[in-house]
């Protein structure tokens, strides 16, 4: 016994001696795992990065370098810092993980046996959710420059359907996405993002990009794309609504690449059946009018707060700045005081922005106040400015300038359709920031015109046109406010003035054309309501108002006892309303009227063709034959 116990007590440190040593770092069993899944979704041919590392050469190759930037964190590109914010897609390295490159790279790379069923993954060439029900392309590629600096240019996409489809799917292909680092995509129902291009067709320059939108219709969807990341899919109820006649804008960041660059990018549409049930929407924290940052600042802060109406859900987050913004903050403060983070990014790089998805809804109770904070540096010692040496900086949209923007997506956990109670406290509170501000009187304008309150819509709408006398857009609704509010001349005057603005502004046109109408100015509204219905030969509107407005106009001119010009109106109204038996009526009484007793007869006949119950029509056309069978 005695024995056993020295022979065991002997033994232990001789044990641990002889246990295996922890084995060697290869690449097969330790580091391939780590590179397929976090690098290779970009380091692949035909993707952003510069080299493939999908092979153990190829890892082998670039191993010092991938231990300096895992090390660094500079790679996988990944901004949020963990702990404050729990996203899904989250691509980040572990502290084992970057450890374990540390010591294969010290180890001398060795490969190890390889493992069996391991292999290096692989992509789709083509669509990766397959083939989509409708592909989108642009009007024209754009050229980019071998050399430069980035280019940040807005693609025109035009939505080809003929009846509104729901979307549940999209994905961008860049074409080439060597040179194509970030986009987003706004959905443009209004034509406005037309009416930014020099040439038409040709799309245009601009950092971020604002639509303006004629009616209150928040899509509640980020749709962003951002090298290797999956299709953005629609969570189910969300699917979002795709109307003819509209386009998709796609905003990317260029980078030169030192050759010339076809850009030809397309974006996929996946269509479903089940149209949205749940309604998101996208709430902005911003601060933009706060900026202005003198040269030489190294912390600059930027804040905005927003208070939260309702009990709410968030989805997602997107942090945007341009290049010298640095530590970006945004968390809520629940009303018993709980702080909770949203998003906390200690180094912000434009390059890597995008859109973080929560893994989880985070809730927040009416009464939570959502804040950001947001620092900007603007010295010399940033290596992101793009000023040198620096100059003041101010708030737009030009990458000299800066931007202050937190965006949240957000589902109204009471359910059903939030958005414009939500967006109207949310524009109240922007009001008492910017009272003179385009957009937020512009949007309170829209929500009253909504509501039914013309009145004190057409005051929002009247701010909005004087802080921007150049919105056509809000000259038009200042005018329809009028309309509404019965002030003709008044909202004529809006009308004519956006046709200054922009004369071919059909919207404002048919407007125009309408007020008139209401006024029995029938020449010009006739005149108006020709030239919307060439502009817009697909639109049905423009040309049965003008046949109606012909009608009446035909009917003054007759009651002035002015047959002959009656006539000419109700023949040209004909061409717009053949199927129209009162018309067919009147005109015969112009006829009759005019002595011209067979054609009359033709059109009453007409007439009852297309409504043979009608009593007028055959007495009348009795009457007329009585009078055509009485002697001359
Ligand atoms: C989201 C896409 C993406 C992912 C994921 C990604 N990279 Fe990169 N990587 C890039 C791009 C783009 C560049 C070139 C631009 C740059 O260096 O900023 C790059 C550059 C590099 C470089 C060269 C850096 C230099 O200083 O020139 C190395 C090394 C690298 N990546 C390693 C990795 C490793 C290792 C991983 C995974 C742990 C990884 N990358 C994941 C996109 C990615």
């Amino acid at each position: 016994m005695r024995g056993a116990l020295i022979s065991l007590a002997m033994v232990a440190p001789v044990l641990s001696w002889a246990a295996p040593a922890p084995s060697p770092v290869t690449f097969y069993k330790h580091i391939a795992p780590i590179v397929y899944q976090n690098c290779a979704p970009c380091h692949r041919p035909g993707e952003s990065a510069p080299f493939s590392l999908l092979s153990y050469d190829d890892v082998k190759r670039h191993a010092p370098q991938i231990a300096a930037v895992t090390k660094s964190r500079y790679m996988p590109p990944w901004l949020p810092e963990p702990g404050h914010g729990d996203f899904a897609e989250e691509r980040r390295l572990t502290d084992e993980q970057i450890r374990l490159i540390q010591d294969w790279v010290k180890a001398g790379m060795p490969a190890g046996p390889p493992v069996k069923g391991q292999a290096p993954p692989t992509f789709s060439s083509e669509w990766q959710a397959g083939t989509p029900d409708l592909i989108l392309h642009v009007s024209k590629p754009y050229q980019l420059a071998a050399t430069g600096g980035e280019i940040f240019w807005n693609f025109i996409m035009p939505v080809p359907i003929t009846a509104t489809r729901w979307v549940r799917a999209m994905e961008v292909r860049p074409g080439n996405p060597k040179v194509f680092h970030h986009a987003n995509v706004v959905l443009d129902r209004s034509g406005a993002a037309r009416r930014q291009e020099l040439v038409p067709g040709e799309g245009f320059s601009g950092m971020d990009l604002t639509i303006e939108e004629e009616t209150f219709d928040p899509d509640g969807h980020f749709l962003s794309w951002k090298p290797g990341s999956k299709p953005v899919e629609a969570e189910e109820g969300m699917a979002w609504r795709a109307d003819p006649g509209m386009n998709l804008v796609l905003n990317v960041h260029l980078r030169p690449s030192g050759k010339t660059e076809i850009i030809n990018p397309e974006i996929g549409l996946y269509f479903t059946d089940r149209p949205q049930t749940k309604f998101p929407m996208l709430l902005q924290l911003e601060h933009d009018g706060m900026i202005d940052i003198p040269p030489g600042e190294k912390d600059f802060l930027v804040t905005d707060e927003m208070k939260v109406t309702m009990d709410l859900n968030v989805l997602a987050v997107y942090p945007h700045a341009h290049y010298l913004g640095k530590l970006m903050e945004g968390y809520a403060t629940l009303p018993d005081g709980t702080k909770k983070w949203l998003v906390r990014i200690p180094d912000w790089d434009l390059s890597w922005q995008g859109v973080y998805r929560l893994k989880s809804p985070l809730f927040l109770p009416a009464g939570t106040v959502v804040s950001m904070r947001f620092h900007y540096d603007n010295s010399a010692e940033n290596p992101r400015n793009p000023s040198n040496p620096p100059r003041e900086v101010k708030g737009g949209n030009q990458a000299i300038d800066e931007m202050s923007h937190l965006w949240l997506q957000v589902l109204p956990a009471q359910g059903g359709d939030q958005r414009a109670k939500l967006q109207e406290s949310l524009v109240r509170q922007r009001l008492e920031k910017y009272p003179d501000d385009f957009s937020a009187n512009y949007t309170m304008g829209d929500l009253l015109l909504t509501q039914g309150n013309a009145p004190a819509a057409a005051e929002h709408f009247e701010k909005a046109s004087k802080a921007d006398p150049n919105s056509a857009l809000a000259a038009t609704e200042w005018g329809i406010a009028l309309f509404s509010s019965q002030k003709l001349p008044e909202a004529e005057a809006q009308f004519k003035r956006a046709l200054e603005i922009n004369p071919a502004y059909t919207d404002a046109r048919y407007d125009l054309a309408s007020v008139e109408a209401s006024g029995a100015k029938w020449e010009a509204a006739a005149n108006d309501f020709r030239k919307a219905m060439e502009e817009r030969p697909e639109d049905s509107r423009a040309r049965q108002h003008l046949g109606e407005v012909l009608v009446l106009w035909g009917d003054e001119l007759f009651r002035a006892n002015r047959a002959e010009q009656s006539l000419a109106r109700y023949r040209e109204a004909l061409q717009y309303r053949p199927g129209d038996a009162q018309l067919h009526g009147k005109t015969g009484v112009a006829l009759a009227r005019l002595a011209r007793l067979d054609e009359a007869q033709a059109e009453f006949e007409t007439s009852l063709r297309i409504d043979p119950k009608s009593e007028p029509a055959k007495q009348t056309l009795e009457v007329l034959k009585l009078m055509k069978a009485q002697p001359k």
